[in-house]
């Protein structure tokens, strides 16, 4: 299978359905038909979240392309945001010429928290229960057999003492539980063993359970992305290659030392994970939270990425996130979008559906900071923008200022 699909753009809809069958060799069965006629029926949706009244579609396009860890992948993305998958594409194309993107899965556990008040004696209440770590651990896997059958479980434990001068109130102690979820985000997980866990923590530790859920700072779960590009590969207009990727290094530069440049740069990162994030059903939200926070991490918010020229004068990037997703629980495998998605990128394992999101994050993260760094993204957002005023003012609607 090659993502590489020349000229998919101009295609017609039925057109691009039926290339997008031929070079991935999916049946057109009931979840494809889903992802290009629109989504899940309404009784589908009613049984996921209380109230329903309906379904809200977004844009399925998808990024072409892509070579990751050797391999060919064609990438669903939902977005309403013009230029998005575009630009994705686009910087895939000059990352294939270098062989792809490179992934690495650099820590794979969720983070689950107990937090016990009240603690009279935080050096003793944390010996204690340090003292009962195996049992811990035990207890936990215990609860879930079926995540420890397929090689997952609870792995180990922290200890992190907050007195009450901290706190404002009283000394507290939080455990951490360290927990593989395999191959799913793992929120139900991770929780069950907190609530389940928390009043022997917190009788060991002689305080009262406090609260018992998952952290979305998911720092013990994290993968990254690396890309090179030539610089002849580049050039933008009269710009050679070589100007460009300096200027795409020295606008990368601003967002680590200016919080309100990190804030947008970083933004345009989540342009790339979100719409795979949300493609294959899972919790953005999680996801947002996250990334946002860990770049963020150490007190000082800045970029998400980094830029570089190597010893040769390529260009150099690498984005290191934590990624809370997974291809099992949630509606991953019960929206047909979902599966239709997962199915499209071959996804087996869940790690494997965080290096590809990494990736489109790092494609993003390049187009706009060569857009940025050139020619600027107005250009071609406004021929994009005037396409949608136009079509708002044929639906009779204002005219919006979309960013
Ligand atoms: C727009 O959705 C995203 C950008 O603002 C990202 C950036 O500034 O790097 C273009």
């Amino acid at each position: 299978m090659s993502s590489r699909i020349p000229g998919f753009y101009t295609l017609s809809l039925e057109e691009r359905a039926k290339v997008l069958h031929a070079a991935s060799g999916l049946s057109e069965d009931a979840a494809s038909a889903a992802a290009l006629h629109g989504g899940a029926d309404v009784e589908l949706l009613d049984q996921f979240v209380e109230n329903v009244i309906g379904g809200f579609s977004l844009p399925l396009g998808i990024a072409v392309n892509f070579v990751i860890d050797g391999e060919d992948v064609l990438i669903p993305m939902a977005v309403e945001e013009s230029s998005v998958v575009a630009a994705a594409s686009n910087m895939a194309r000059l990352v294939r010429n270098t062989g792809g993107f490179v992934t690495e899965v650099l820590e794979d556990l969720m983070i689950g928290q107990v937090q016990i008040t009240d603690v009279p004696d935080l050096a003793q209440a944390a010996a204690e229960v340090a003292a009962h770590k195996d049992d811990i651990i035990a207890r936990a896997n215990a609860l879930d057999p079926r995540l420890v059958a397929v090689g997952g479980g609870c792995r180990d434990i922290e200890i992190r003492p907050f007195p009450a001068s901290v706190t404002g109130s009283t000394n507290n102690l939080v455990v951490h539980l360290l927990v593989d979820t395999a191959d799913a985000m793992g929120a139900n997980a991770v929780n069950t063993m907190c609530e389940a866990l928390a009043p022997d923590l917190a009788s060991w530790a002689g305080g009262k359970p406090g609260l018992r859920i998952l952290s979305n700072l998911a720092d013990r779960r994290r993968y990254s992305a690396q890309c090179r590009v030539r610089p002849g590969d580049i050039a933008v207009g009269d710009l050679s290659g070589a100007e460009v990727v300096q200027r795409i290094v020295a606008a990368a530069q601003f967002a680590t030392w200016d919080p309100y440049r990190a804030t947008t740069h970083n933004k345009g990162i989540m342009n790339g994970i979100d719409p795979v994030v949300i493609a294959t059903g899972n919790d953005w939200r999680a996801v947002e939270a996250g990334a946002h926070s860990f770049a963020a991490k150490g007190g000082h918010y800045g970029s998400m990425s980094r830029w570089w020229l190597d010893d040769s004068g390529d260009l150099c990037g690498r984005l290191e996130l934590p990624m809370q997703v997974g291809i099992l629980g949630g509606v991953t495998r019960l929206h047909p979008v979902a599966r239709f998605s997962l199915r499209l990128m071959g996804i087996e394992r869940g790690g494997d559906l965080a290096r590809i999101i990494l990736s489109v994050g790092l494609a993003q993260n390049l187009g706009a900071l060569r857009a940025l760094a050139t020619e600027g993204i107005q250009k071609g957002h406004m021929r994009l923008h005037r396409r949608n005023s136009e079509l708002s003012a044929s639906h009779g609607e204002e005219d919006s200022d979309s960013p």
